[in-house]
């Protein structure tokens, strides 16, 4: 992860949507157009956790925080995650699609190219489709590349509360197997918690899933260690992601294994948490380390990559490369597409993105300001009102 090639002087050549060539200035093929850039180019980045459907900020939770309360206490108490399901239940699909859109902008304007986004404000049939319908709308009408997520199994909804059972059998019987044949979600994932949904209850969803057809994540270890990161290996899920609190055993499982551990340093971060995922450790262990945002309105209201980079070198002790690697080519693996995104090279997908600084390191340096100038998807250089002027 601390490899990082750098070039000075260079040249990308694009060809479609793909890059067809990288290298020297002086030995470039001969191009139709040709456009200037000065700065630092990097790959587009990619935000591989993102829950970036919702309706209204949690100004509530948070203030509660900071006065002491915790999020589990607050969760009970029918805040949380279930004040956002209130709030998407009620919303037309219109609605929702407006406020994605314009937050899929502001990402796609602090470098994010590609964005996994995760349904999970719904919690029952309807409600999550519309969410699932509002990011399949959005891939085609705006410039980022989304992977969709199916996140049913984020709570236990109110009207399951009674018979948490049946709620995990209507994912299974029912949810899964429509979101399945709708094309509507390439992911499945659970909140793995203790109070949330257990290891056992994550096991049967996740192998439901998988019998459908989807690829599998996991929020895994975030508050409580609970086996979620042993699981995620062993079922071979494309990421266990948080992992705060992963045990010795699921650093090791993760290690031996093809699944990307995605650390979500802002998240812990707003919660007030003084603690972080051991990312040294994974990645000492040999286990493949990605960041990701986490973007939500409980947890970590932030769209920016840059910034959770900075927090990867200052909170969880990486290098400038191993985290530039985290938010690229680990990233990419994280969401199955390690062979087409996350890095400038032939044949990879022609998403760029330029920051107007002078070392490549303050690409996770410039806390909180936004250093990117430009961006291209695919090829195609993305409307300057998606990028603010910094
Ligand atoms: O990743 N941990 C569960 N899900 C989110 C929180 C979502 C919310 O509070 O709305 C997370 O932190
Ligand atoms: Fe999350």
């Amino acid at each position: 992860m601390a490899e990082v090639e750098v070039l000075r002087d260079a040249a990308v050549l694009i060809d479609g949507a793909r890059i067809a060539w990288v290298g020297s200035r002086s030995a470039a093929p001969p191009a139709d157009q040709v456009t200037e850039v000065s700065g630092v180019i990097l790959p587009g980045l990619i935000d591989c956790h993102t829950h970036a459907v919702f309706g209204a900020a949690r100004l509530d939770d948070h203030e509660r925080r900071a006065l002491g309360e915790d999020y589990k206490a607050i969760a009970a108490a029918g805040g949380g995650i279930l004040q956002s399901v209130r709030d998407v239940r009620a919303r037309t699909e219109s609605e929702l699609e407006a406020l994605t859109r314009s937050r899929l902008a502001t990402l796609l304007a602090h470098g994010t190219t590609t964005i996994e986004v995760k349904s999970g404000y719904g919690l029952e049939l309807d409600a999550e489709l519309k969410q699932l319908r509002v990011i399949r709308r959005l891939a085609t009408t705006q410039p980022a590349t989304l992977v969709p997520t199916f996140l049913g199994a984020h709570e236990v909804p109110p009207e399951h509360r009674g018979d948490r059972a049946a709620y995990v059998r209507l994912l299974c019987e029912e949810m899964i197997p429509t979101v399945a044949r709708g094309q509507l979600a390439r992911c499945c994932d659970v909140f793995c918690e203790p109070g949330v949904f257990s290891a056992a209850e994550a096991r049967a969803i996740l192998t439901t899933a998988q019998r459908h057809g989807l690829a599998l994540k996991l929020h895994a270890d975030e508050l409580e260690e609970s086996g979620g990161a042993e699981l995620a290996a062993e079922l071979g899920a494309l990421s266990a992601d948080h992992l705060a609190a992963v045990s010795e055993a699921g650093v090791r499982a993760l290690a031996s294994s093809g699944t990307v551990a995605v650390l979500l340093p802002a998240t812990m971060i707003f919660l007030g948490k003084r603690t972080q995922a051991p990312a040294r450790r994974l990645l000492d262990a040999g286990a493949a380390v990605a960041l990701a945002t986490d973007f939500n309105p409980g947890t970590s209201p932030t769209v920016s990559l840059p910034l959770v980079m900075a927090l990867g070198v200052s909170q969880l002790g990486l290098r400038h490369a191993e985290v530039l690697t985290a938010v690229t080519v680990n990233a990419a693996a994280a969401l199955g597409l390690a062979g087409e995104r996350g890095q400038l090279a032939a044949g990879f997908a022609a998403d760029l993105v330029v920051a107007a600084v002078e070392d490549w390191r303050e690409a996770a340096y410039w806390m909180g300001t936004n250093v990117v100038s430009a961006v291209w998807t695919g090829g195609s250089a993305c409307p300057t009102s998606t990028v603010p002027v910094s």
